[in-house]
């Protein structure tokens, strides 16, 4: 029998195939981004279907599936999830264990696309002929985690973003990354329109912060939203961000105590 861990009844995304991965299948399927982080941007993707914002979904750094699964199965009939790896490590059989993985935990594969790439090589044009006439409107980056292909990473997503669309982006703030936050602050220096909208605090070493980031004038569909579902899980004081305050959310958020 599969061992489950249930999902705090304040994460579920309301939908049962979702909520249902998450509860059974995520932990069992080998990858590092958090529950927590999961069940946040699996529910955005809800959210964006209700607010009529349709697109396609990327991923770089797929690895076996586990953060990609949960955003899949958040599509709406005819969207796509498109996941960019080198599929390499730890082994060539990375490949197949994701295709088995989406198979496994219901994510359909006639609606999931698996390139197996360097995505440092690929041009804005490659990935805008491979996704099609589709936007993106949620575009998770979690690969090379180093300046330069970061930086490269996010022009790809910025080139095929949604008007009203979300990137995010894996370990920030990791210990093991403690500057890459440098090459955020000179992306969103050379985007004056884009925003850290909000940062999804860390689970543990492994399961990292990740940020959130949009058009400016896309914060208002999405920073009430998350702030009115997440009350368990808001930390009130919020980030600032260049200037621009972003919510925060944390899976058991407090405040220091000062007498
Ligand atoms: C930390 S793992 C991703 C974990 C996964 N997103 C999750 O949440 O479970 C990083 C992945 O990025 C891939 N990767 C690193 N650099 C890459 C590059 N330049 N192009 C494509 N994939 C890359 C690695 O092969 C690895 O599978």
């Amino acid at each position: 029998m599969t061992m489950s861990r249930l999902l705090d009844l304040d994460l579920r995304t309301g939908r049962s195939v979702i909520d249902r991965y998450l509860d059974n299948g995520y932990a069992h399927v080998r990858g590092m981004s958090s529950r927590f982080a999961g069940a946040v941007s699996a529910w955005l993707l809800v959210h964006q279907t209700e607010e009529g914002v349709r697109g396609d979904v990327v991923e770089i750094g797929t690895f076996e599936g586990r953060y990609f699964i949960a955003l899949a199965l958040a599509l709406a009939d005819d969207e796509k999830a498109l996941g960019i790896d080198s599929f390499d490590w730890p082994s060539e059989r990375t490949l197949d264990n994701f295709r088995k993985n989406c198979a496994t935990h219901g994510a359909r594969l006639d609606r999931i696309d698996a390139w197996k790439t360097n995505a440092s090589t690929l041009t804005a044009e490659a990935l805008r002929d491979r996704v099609g006439a589709a936007l993106i409107r949620f575009f998770h980056i979690d690969g090379d985690h180093s300046p330069e292909p970061l930086l490269h990473d996010l022009s790809l997503a910025t080139a095929v973003l949604h008007p009203k669309g979300l990137i995010c982006l894996d370990d920030m703030l990791h210990p093991a990354y403690p500057f890459l936050v440098a090459t955020v602050r000179d992306y969103l220096e050379a985007h004056p329109d884009m925003r850290v909208m909000a940062i999804i605090d860390r689970e543990d070493i492994i399961g990292a912060a990740k940020f959130l980031l949009c058009r400016a004038d896309a914060v208002p569909l999405y920073e009430n939203a998350l702030m009115k579902r997440y009350p368990q899980r808001h930390f009130t004081l919020g980030g600032d961000a260049l200037g621009h305050h972003c919510v925060v959310l944390t899976p058991q958020p407090r405040l220091a105590v000062v007498d």
